[in-house]
Order: C-alpha cells, then structure tokens, then sequence
C-alpha cells in the first residue's frame, strides 16, 4: 500500500486530496509552466525512464491536477453547489466529473449538467475509465490454485439475507436450495477478506445493482486471488469485454439455479475442467484492488493524471445526466 501511495507521489506533480467528487485540471497551455508544474528532478529522470516508450516523455509542460474533493457520496458536491469553485473560472480550467458508483447511487443535482470537460467513471464511454480490470501478464511465473477449502463464498454486508430485495439476494435464496454457500458477513477489507476468498472455489460476484459495464470489485476480487467468480450483473457480453468468457461463470448461463448448483457441484469433482477457468491466466494479471479507503480511488486519479499529460483534447460534457443516469 505504501508503495502505491509513493507511485502516486512520484507520477504527480501537485494533488491535494480534500473531500469529494471532482477534479480541475489547470493547464498552462501557451504561457510557460508554472514552477510547480514540474516534478523534482530526481522524480523527472526516473519518470522518463519509466516512461520511455510511450508519450509522456515527449510532454514539455506538466498539468497541475486539484482534486476538489475525495470522493465518496457523504462528501459530494452539495445540492446548492455552495462546495464548488466560486466563479470566474479561468479559461485554462478543465474540470473532470470523477464519479465512481452506479447510476442507481448517484444524486442528481441541477446547475452541474454542463460545468466539466472530461469524465472519469466505471464506464467503457468515459473519457477516462476508473477500472481496468486486467492487464498483459509480464512474466514468465506459473499460476498456482490457492488451497481451495470451500466450495461456493460470499461476502456480504446485509445481516439479515431472508429480507433483502435485490435481484443478487433473490438468487441467493434459491441458490441454498441446491448447495451450500458460506456466507462471510465480516467482509472486513484487510488481509483476511483475499486470504478467505481465494480458499474458496467459486465466489457469488453479485452486483449490488445492474447497469452496463458496472463490474465491480466483486468481480475482481475472485479473479485476482484464484477463485471463478459466479457472476450476476449486466449480460455475458459485457463481462466479456473486460475479461476472457472461460475466466467467469454467469449465472444467466444457466436456466435455473438448480442448473447452475449441478454444474458448481459438477466442476467440484472434476478438478481438469475446474481449471479450464484459469486458463487465461497464462496471458492476463488481474489487479487486486486496493481495498482501504484512502487508496482505494488512487488508481482512477492516477489515470486521469496519466491522461491529461497525455491527450490534449477536451469538450464540454453535454448532458451529464442524460448520459450517465439514462
Ligand atoms: C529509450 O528506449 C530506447 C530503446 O527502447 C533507447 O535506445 C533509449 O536510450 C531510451 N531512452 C532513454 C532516455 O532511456
Ligand atoms: C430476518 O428477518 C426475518 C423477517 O423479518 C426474521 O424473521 C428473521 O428472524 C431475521 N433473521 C435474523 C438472523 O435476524
Ligand atoms: C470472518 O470470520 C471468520 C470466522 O468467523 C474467519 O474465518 C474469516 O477469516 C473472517 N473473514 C474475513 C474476511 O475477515
Ligand atoms: C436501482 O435501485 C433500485 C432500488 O434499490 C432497484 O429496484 C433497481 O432495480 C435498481 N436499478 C438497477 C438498474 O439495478
Ligand atoms: C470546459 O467546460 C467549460 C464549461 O462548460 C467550457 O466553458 C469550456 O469551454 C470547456 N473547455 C474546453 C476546452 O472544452
């Protein structure tokens, strides 16, 4: 964790983290750069040398990147946009809306529609993606399966599952009828919530609401650790464009849960078919997320840092809403 805050230390140059949901990017365009605006020498030598392949290093100037607030929806922006820059704003900003929940788990709120350049969420069309889920394996080492010591996990955080609505809990409910599940309430985001997961074969990685290309930790949490994720979300074909179809197992693949439960039990005995799921691993990594809060949206600002030293276009968002809620 350490490490992945001095990555984002070194790659930047200026973030301040305050409390919140948007980013101002301010670029010097024409005059010459702000002081501030480069990065310590000895960050600047190693950054080109790491960067030597791709365009960073053709970059004579370097965006100064504010993040307004640290996202999270206690801390957004308030409904009387009382939290937001007071105007003029300068012609040099670009401000990026960074929003990392689903549709389902974002407040609307009037005057914001068309105040930003560039967009920064879950989603395959944002000008900048928060997740990447996998990326090119760069060595030679071997996959080894975890010692599996259940079947079939869960992680939840609702107490009571003979309540709760949702297409995930419904599924669940009919699910038992044909298999165990150990269910994990104490879904605790330290060391124990991989080590537990990845002593699981199969893990339920149920979107708490579905939308397209919303594929979330639950997803990735499995694939990173060495568990087949049981998927239940936005169609196969979504899935598929952000991981191999043989790394998961969807549950509309199956016509009932008890269909499902027999192909679970199935693969169980038959280890050879079992790691068919694992296949891709000889060509894919997947990420573990970085699970503490504080880090946990690291990655998403370091790509957007990433593409702003990078890409020069920008464009005013129409209508955010209207894109992302519809
Ligand atoms: C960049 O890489 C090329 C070959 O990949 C190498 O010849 C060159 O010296 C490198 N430049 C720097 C600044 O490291
Ligand atoms: C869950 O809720 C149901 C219905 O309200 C109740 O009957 C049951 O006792 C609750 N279970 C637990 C473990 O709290
Ligand atoms: C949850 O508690 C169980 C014991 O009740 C323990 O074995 C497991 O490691 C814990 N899981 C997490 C994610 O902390
Ligand atoms: C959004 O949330 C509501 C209530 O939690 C739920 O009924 C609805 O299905 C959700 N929408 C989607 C697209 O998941
Ligand atoms: C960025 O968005 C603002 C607000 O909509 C707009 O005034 C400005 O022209 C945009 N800048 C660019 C370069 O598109």
């Amino acid at each position: 964790m350490a490490s992945v805050f001095y990555v984002l230390r070194a790659t930047l140059t200026v973030i301040l983290l305050l409390a919140g949901i948007i980013v101002l990017v301010l670029q010097y365009l024409q005059s010459s750069p702000a002081p501030t605006c480069h990065l310590p020498p000895a960050h600047s030598a190693q950054q080109t040398k790491q960067a030597n392949s791709s365009a960073v290093e053709q970059q004579t100037y370097k965006p100064v990147m504010l993040l307004w607030f640290w996202p999270g929806n206690k801390r957004a922006i308030q409904d009387d946009l009382s939290n937001l820059p007071t105007s003029p704003r300068p012609k040099f900003q670009r401000w990026i809306w960074f929003n990392a929940d689903s549709p389902n788990h974002t407040r609307r709120i009037e005057g914001i529609q068309s105040l930003f350049n560039l967009t920064l969420t879950y989603r395959k069309d944002s000008d900048i993606q928060v997740r990447r889920l996998l990326t090119f394996k760069n060595s030679d080492e071997e996959f080894v399966l975890p010692k599996k010591e259940r079947l079939l996990c869960w992680f939840v955080d609702s107490d009571n599952l003979t309540t709760q609505s949702g297409e995930g809990y419904s599924y669940y409910r009919e699910l038992i009828n044909h298999m165990k599940v150990d269910v994990f309430h104490n879904s605790t985001k330290g060391e124990n919530y991989f080590l537990t997961m990845s002593s699981c074969k199969f893990y339920l990685s149920f979107e708490n609401s579905i939308h397209r290309d919303y594929i979330t930790e639950t997803f990735n949490s499995p694939l990173s650790v060495g568990t087949v994720p049981i998927v239940l979300g936005p169609p196969r074909r979504n899935y598929e464009d952000f991981a191999p179809g043989e790394s998961f197992i969807h549950v509309n693949d199956f016509p009932t849960s008890l269909a499902l439960a027999q192909f679970l039990l199935g693969l169980d005995k038959d280890q050879e078919a079992y790691m068919r799921y694992f296949h891709w691993r000889g060509y894919y990594t997947a990420r573990l997320h970085l699970t503490e809060e504080k880090y946990e949206f690291a990655h998403a600002i370091c790509q957007a840092c990433r593409h702003v030293g990078i890409y020069k276009e920008y464009r005013v968002v129409p209508d955010l809403y209207k894109w992302f809620i519809l």
